[in-house]
């Protein structure tokens, strides 16, 4: 018997510890059994405090009071529910943090069709850890025994021996039809390799290979859905390189080559980012794409418009480059010719371009543009400009043009400056009056 109670007081922090408390306490008086499962197990045990909880319960009728009561005693709040049973809780931990709880009954699951989704009954936890990806996965730890098991809290079980391949670093699935009942657990498969640094255990690997193609199965929604999560990886340039490797990518795009990708094996996640993070890596599938290979990818894949922007304007935009090439990286270009050049692109693809091209020039030249063009903001406003004489109409956008243009050039450094080029301006169009 392993009790890891100890572990469990190393790893999470007080706050975590006094929400299983809580837990604990509401399952006595709801008297159902209790457990923690799936990856905070996982991370437990190798002392890391990376995961949300996952916690399961017995008892189908009990699970959406259980969630409700939980999440009043803890002053957070339920965020979503499904008719499965399952919980999603948001509590607050500390000032500004929220600690996410998904709780969920124990269940069994079956698979009629390869791909398909599973079809779900209650069950109890060894089917609901029997159920699960990786041996590493199939362990949980006991928060409340059941009354005819005699387990106590902190006890490990571990059905599947997943604590003896943590220690051998490794990653093994439960049955050979794993892959092919889910493939998308062959894009966690690689996931958990690279995040964790675990090799793929020599049977895994031959059933893997076996069950690649079944990739096909699955829809584009789901495999998106795998990809997103690989994109909020650490590691996703390995990731991705992996999955080109072992035949994964290439088995799901038919009609796209990924062999690109290998070449990003050290790109890692980044911050800035940001918001356009999935389109960003999306963007990377796209690079070589030409337009057909564009509409497949957008089609196998479900793309949404803003993704389907960033990837159609990466071709024109690398078509231009190319196009072009000889003018832009050529002495006597000037930073407002850069600008002009690459106003109207959306700025994802500009950054996919910036980080992929091999061309040195082209790629400072985008940088200049992200990194200081796009930034560069006047004294003046059009308001201004009508306060300094101008007439209202199109001639208001032009010379705010012209103004920006001049200082992307460093000509005007003031507002003042600004102000004088505005004048001579205005001298200009009433000394062409004049002469007229
Ligand atoms: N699972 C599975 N097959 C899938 C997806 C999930 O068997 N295709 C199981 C896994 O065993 C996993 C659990 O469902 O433990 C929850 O999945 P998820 O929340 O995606 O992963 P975690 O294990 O919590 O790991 P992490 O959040 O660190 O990725």
């Amino acid at each position: 018997m392993k009790i890891v109670s100890s572990e469990m007081k190393n790893v999470l922090p007080t706050a975590h510890l006094k929400i299983l408390n809580a837990a604990v306490d509401l399952s006595q008086q709801m008297d159902t059994d209790l457990y923690l499962v799936g990856g905070c197990v996982r991370d437990i045990m190798l002392g890391l405090n990376e995961s949300e909880f996952d916690i399961d319960l017995t008892g189908s009728s009990i699970d959406r009071g259980f969630a409700t009561t939980l999440a009043e005693k803890l002053n957070g709040a339920v965020t979503s529910s499904s008719v499965f049973g399952t919980h999603k809780l948001s509590v607050p931990v500390g000032l500004d943090n929220n600690l996410e709880i998904d709780l969920a009954r124990c269940r069994s699951e079956t698979y009629k069709n390869p791909g398909a989704l599973p079809d779900v009954d209650s069950g109890d936890i060894f089917q609901d850890l029997d159920r699960r990806d990786f041996s590493i996965a199939a362990m949980c730890i006991v928060l409340r025994s059941p009354k005819n098991q005699g387990w106590q809290y902190g006890q490990l079980i571990d059905p599947h021996c997943g604590y003896d391949d943590l220690i051998n670093k490794q990653l093994r699935v439960l049955h050979k039809n794993s892959f092919i009942d889910d493939p998308t657990r062959m894009f966690r498969l690689i996931r958990y390799s690279c995040r964790l640094g675990f090799d793929i255990e020599e049977s895994t690997r031959k059933t893997f290979e076996s069950s690649v193609n079944w990739v096909t199965n699955i829809s584009g929604d789901r495999v998106r859905h795998e990809l997103e999560k690989i994109f909020e990886e650490k590691e996703v340039g390995l990731i991705l390189y992996t999955c080109v490797k072992l035949g994964l990518l290439p088995a799901f795009f038919t009609e796209l080559s990924c062999d690109h990708l290998k070449e990003f094996r050290d790109m890692l996640y980044s911050d800035s980012l940001d918001q356009d993070r999935v389109e960003f890596w999306l963007g990377l599938f796209a690079i070589n794409a030409d337009k057909t290979q564009l509409e497949y990818l957008s089609q196998t894949l479900n793309l949404s418009s803003k993704q389907n922007n960033v990837i159609n304007d990466l071709c024109a935009l690398n078509e231009q480059l190319k196009q072009n090439e000889e003018s832009l990286v050529a002495d006597n270009l000037k930073r407002s010719d850069i600008y002009k050049f690459l106003l109207g692109y959306n700025l994802t693809a500009i950054r996919i371009c910036a980080a992929t091209t091999s061309n040195k020039s082209i790629k400072t030249l985008l940088e200049i543009y992200l990194n200081s063009l796009i930034n560069t903001n006047l004294y003046l406003s059009g308001e201004d400009l009508i306060s300094l004489g101008m007439s209202k109409g199109p001639e208001i956008g032009e010379l705010l043009n012209d103004l920006l243009y001049a200082k992307l050039d460093g000509q005007l450094e003031s507002a003042d400056q600004e102000i004088q080029f505005v004048k001579d301006h205005i001298f200009n169009l009433k000394d062409g009056i004049n002469l007229d």
